[in-house]
Order: C-alpha cells, then structure tokens, then sequence
C-alpha cells in the first residue's frame, strides 16, 4: 500500500541544540494540528539522529527519523562514513538514497544508489530514492529517458519483494532550492514515467514529489495524480512551515 509521506530534509542545517529545539517544535504543532493519516520524517544531520531521537522518545513525538545518506557496507575501513546498522540503531527507519546533491557534488552513481537501496532494504530501513532531471536534460528533451533510466538502475537489480518496500521521489534538480515549482502537468508526467518505469506492478509503490514545496503549493501539488506526499528541503527548517505543508497534504489524502 502505498503511504503519505512528509518527509524533512534538513541538509548540512542545525548543529544538535538546533536540531532537538526543531524536532520538539514540529513535534508540538503536529500534535495541536490535524495531521491523520500522513507520516512526518524528519532527515537531520547524522551527528543529531541520536538527539532527535532521544528527544522524540522522551516527549513521545510522532515523528518518523531518516538519515540523508549512509554507506552500504555494514562496517570496515571507511574513513569519514557511517554504515545503515549504525544510523538503524539511533532510530532511523528511513534513509535518503541519491538525493541529487549527493549525485552531483559527491559523485554517488546509479551503482552506488543501487547499493545502498539494497543495504538498507536489507536492513529494514526504508530507502527513499531519489530521481530526477537536470535543466539541461528537460531543455534537451531528455527527462523521461533519462528519469527511467535512474528510476530502473536503482531498483533494477532488487527483488519484486524487496521492491515493495522502496518509496520513490521525484525531484527535479531545476525546482531544487531555487523557488521554481515544477507544474503539476510536469510532476504528473514524471511520476506516471517513475511508475512505468517500474518492474512490477507500481499500484502500491509511494512517490513523494520533491522540490520548492512550500505552505502555498502543496494543497495543488499534494491533489497531483500519483504523488503520496512530499520531500522538503527549505520550508523543512522552519515547524510551522513543515507543519502546514503535512496539514494541507492530509487534508487532500483523506
Ligand atoms: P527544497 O529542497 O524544498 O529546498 O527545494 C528539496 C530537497 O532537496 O529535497
């Protein structure tokens, strides 16, 4: 079954005093709003998951937690990286797999989405993948092409069982950061492209839409045919803001 998903993508923002002071702000407004039926996630840095989620225990928070990125192998002579087991034990039950920042400024390819899609899956730790075109690629016509052939080098190699368990967002690298919103005629199109592009029956698969979400688009872009919920970036660092967005998207999913 696909789910509604609000997921908070806090980037390289808030050292952990920011991020226990954000996830009990959210957490408050979630409770005091009409949030039924979506799930919050919220994606700090790795140095705040064990913050946040002490501090989600301790005031019974709803919140969901996802890491923005881990490496695939379980432990070993990795300098600087943190394994999915690790991240899973301070309470992520999401990881962010490919968002296009890691793409494009610290090389990860489809090869290496692929893997981490699968370490996690494997961990149970739900991968959201990441996919999405360039400007460049749109103005030259290529999007669908080349959005197929991420969604496919990403979940290509798992099983249909495994499959079940990934949720998908589309983010176009142009609407990223920069205030300009993809149309609905726009994230329509690429989610029935992310949908038939899957390998097995995509009726159940989530497919979040990510890029410039903010309180004032997300009734029109929750109401888009195909899409489950958001990925935010910006509007993420601010409660009342993120919370907004998971009210006007339930309301639409009800
Ligand atoms: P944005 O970021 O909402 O600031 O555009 C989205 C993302 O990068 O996930």
């Amino acid at each position: 079954m696909a789910v509604n998903l609000i997921v908070g993508n806090w980037k390289m923002n808030n050292d952990f005093v920011a991020a226990i002071h954000l996830t009990q702000q959210i957490g408050i407004l979630a409770r005091q709003a009409d949030v039924s039926g979506v799930s919050l996630v919220v994606a700090p840095p790795t140095c705040d998951l064990r913050s946040v989620s002490s501090v989600i225990e301790a005031d019974r928070l709803a919140i969901k937690i996802g890491a923005q990125h881990a490496y695939w192998e379980d432990g070993g002579a990795f300098t600087g990286e943190t394994s999915i087991p690790m991240v899973k034990r301070l309470g992520c039950t999401f990881l962010i797999v490919g968002h296009s920042e890691r793409r494009e400024l610290f090389a990860m390819d489809d090869e290496a989405v692929a893997k981490t899609a699968m370490s996690a899956l494997r961990h149970d730790v739900t991968p959201i993948v990441c996919v999405g075109e360039s400007e460049e690629v749109r103005e030259n016509g290529g999007h669908v092409e080349f959005v197929t052939a991420q969604v496919q080098a990403a979940v290509g190699g798992l099983t249909p069982a495994q499959r079940r368990d990934v949720v998908v967002a589309y983010e176009p690298i142009w609407a990223i950061g920069t205030g300009k919103v993809a149309s609905v005629e726009q994230v329509a199109e690429m989610v029935a492209v992310i949908r038939s592009a899957w390998p097995d029956d995509a009726g159940d698969l989530t497919v979040l839409y990510g890029g410039s979400v903010k309180p004032e688009n997300a009734a029109e872009l929750a109401g888009t045919p195909g899409v489950d919920g958001f990925l935010v970036g910006g509007a993420s660092l601010n409660a009342e803001q993120f919370v907004q967005i998971a009210v006007t998207a339930a309301k639409c999913y009800r």
